[in-house]
């Protein structure tokens, strides 16, 4: 039975949540459970903390993760990787929950299918695009933070009578944008995965003025095009009067909602059930309210986000 595991994250809401269910979940089985800090750099490093039952008190409605995190280039080559294989023999530690996305899990997936390291990932974070699972752990926060700072932005807008181009963050993936926009009632949405054309963008724009229609909210996806470029694109062609915000980081902090913690409640729990049964190399995840476990191999190929039937809906909409 294994005795000692780690537990390693990125940052989005709703991880602590998911640190906090796996720590005392691991508790009722006698499993120590050690905090791998600053992710996989601090893994390559051997900065660890033991979590027990009550250092994970008080922290289930925190956003950030309590491991804090980083990014490691040096994990991305072979000698990262034997020195990280390397910091859990060391230490006896039997195995892994690496909570966050793609780039988490990849690193995951390395482990157990390269170093066989008995791992499961959590799927954790605001872009929502691990494939094969319905909601990371994080997205729906992320969501709801955009949504609240667009309601506020068309407040002004609609008094206004302004065009507003306002940019979420996904480097490689509209989710974000384009549930925002769908709840959002925005008028336009630009996402990585989608082409678009400024000039019709523009033409509509100058037909809906003549009809009378000036309030505009455009949502633009951070990895499609920055908000300041669009705008002013906007601006030269139309000659109206444009604002752009970029809501940044906001976005991926703040409290979890009620649907993150229970998220993360029940993939952390599943996660220890999951590996005490010697899984390894799964991701575990919730689809249609059933705890399921796909293969990491499949959790990191590209996500189809029906794009298109959402892009359709928000256009119709409008
Ligand atoms: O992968 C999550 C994400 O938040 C993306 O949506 C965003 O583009 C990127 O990370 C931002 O990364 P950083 O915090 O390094 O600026």
């Amino acid at each position: 039975m294994i005795k000692r595991i780690g537990v390693i994250t990125r940052d989005c809401a709703g991880i602590n949540a998911a640190i906090r269910s796996i720590v005392r979940t691991a508790c009722e089985y006698n499993i120590e459970v050690w905090g791998i800090l600053r992710g996989y750099e601090g893994l390559m490093k051997g900065e660890m903390i033991v979590l027990g039952h009550r250092s994970v008190s008080g922290i289930i409605n925190t956003g950030g993760t309590i491991l804090k995190t980083a990014r490691a280039t040096g994990f991305l080559t072979e000698e990262g990787q034997k020195q990280a294989v390397k910091v859990l023999k060391d230490n006896k530690i039997e195995g892994l929950i690496v909570i966050g996305g793609n780039g988490s899990l990849t690193g995951a997936h390395i482990l157990a299918s390269k170093y066989n390291i008995p791992v499961i990932g959590v799927p954790a974070t605001i872009d929502n695009d691990i494939n094969g699972i319905e909601l990371s752990i994080g997205a729906d926060t992320a969501v709801n933070v955009a949504l609240d700072a667009l309601d506020k932005i068309r407040d002004t807008a609609t008094s206004l009578e302004r065009v507003f181009v306002v940019e979420v963050m996904g480097r490689d993936c509209g989710y974000i944008a384009l549930q925002v926009a769908l709840a959002g009632g925005c008028e336009e949405v630009l996402v990585p995965e989608r082409d678009f054309n400024i000039s019709f963008l523009c033409d509509e724009i100058k037909k809906g003025s003549i009809k009378g229609k000036i309030s505009w909210i455009i949502i633009v996806a951070e990895g499609k095009a920055k908000a300041s470029d669009i705008a002013e694109k906007i601006k030269e062609n139309t000659g109206l009067d444009i604002r752009m915000v970029v809501l940044g980081h906001i976005q991926r902090g703040g409290r979890p909602t009620a649907k993150d913690r229970i998220l993360a409640a029940r993939l952390g729990n599943f996660a220890v059930e999951t590996i005490r049964k010697g899984f390894s190399d799964v991701c575990v995840g919730l689809n249609s309210d059933n705890l399921i476990t796909i293969p990491l191999e499949v959790a990191i190929q590209p996500k189809n986000l029906e794009i298109e039937s959402y892009y359709r809906l928000i256009k119709l909409l409008t």
